[in-house]
């Protein structure tokens, strides 16, 4: 199973996929291109140093064209014969032009629990609401904004004067682990969509619960007696 990775930032998304392949965690999901949308992306010279075919499709080199754009990103991918694309700190909305080329083919990586806070400046927005938990979620990609099914989410705490850039370092932490899961469930074929609900094939619900509870307890919860 062949895929890009889009990104517009720094790309430790992008480098977590990848080293997660070079372990040989993701299956038999293979990254076959990097690409850019901006000149700006330190991105694209991550996936260089690692040898994957990795381009700039400029957003700016297209105004008010989206379809323009999507059009020339179809372009790039055509001959890599790639069956999913990752957004990967993709900072832009793709349209029904891309995504009716990929049906149900487009993940994204989102720094919150979603359907709390998408779009831009999250972390600034989960602290000013006052959250106890923050996150992240992999989902695939619909024509709305951070709004397609979700396939994993995981949290972390949010810490009385955390700032922005604390928590989203924090979160990311979680994004490094939970995008390769996703990749490799996909790879896979382990995924299944029914509306809005995902499913994944052999994972053990029970026995893969995890409790994340902030503030913690302060009582010893499991000792004290419930009737
Ligand atoms: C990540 O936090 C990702 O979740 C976010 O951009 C950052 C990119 O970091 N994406 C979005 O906000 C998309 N809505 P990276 O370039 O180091 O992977």
């Amino acid at each position: 199973m062949n895929f890009a990775v889009f990104c517009s930032g720094r790309g430790t998304n992008l480098a977590a996929l990848l080293d997660a392949h070079e372990a040989g965690r993701i299956g038999g999901a293979v990254p076959v291109a990097v690409v850019c949308d901006s000149h700006h992306a330190g991105a694209i010279n991550v996936g260089r140093e690692r040898g994957i075919y990795s381009t700039f499709v400029p957003r700016t080199a297209y105004h008010a064209n989206r379809d323009g754009f999507e059009r020339r990103l179809l372009e790039v991918l055509a001959p890599l014969d790639v069956d999913f694309v990752i957004l990967a700190g993709f900072m832009r909305i793709l349209g029904n032009v891309f995504l009716s080329a990929f049906p149900n083919r487009v993940i994204n990586v989102h720094p919150a629990l979603l359907p709390a806070f998408p779009g831009h400046d999250v972390w600034r927005k989960a602290i000013d609401y006052g959250v106890k938990l923050a996150g992240a979620t992999v989902h695939f990609v619909d024509e709305g904004v951070d709004s397609g099914p979700i396939i994993i989410q995981g949290t972390v705490p949010v810490f009385d004067g955390d700032d922005a850039d604390e928590l989203a370092d924090r979160i990311l932490t979680v994004e490094h682990k939970i995008l390769p899961q996703a990749v490799k469930w996909l790879a896979e074929e382990r995924i299944t969509l029914s509306g809005r609900h995902v499913s994944v094939k052999g994972v053990d619900q029970p026995t893969r619960y995890n409790n994340c509870i902030w503030p913690p307890f302060d009582f010893d919860y499991l000792n004290e007696h419930h009737d």
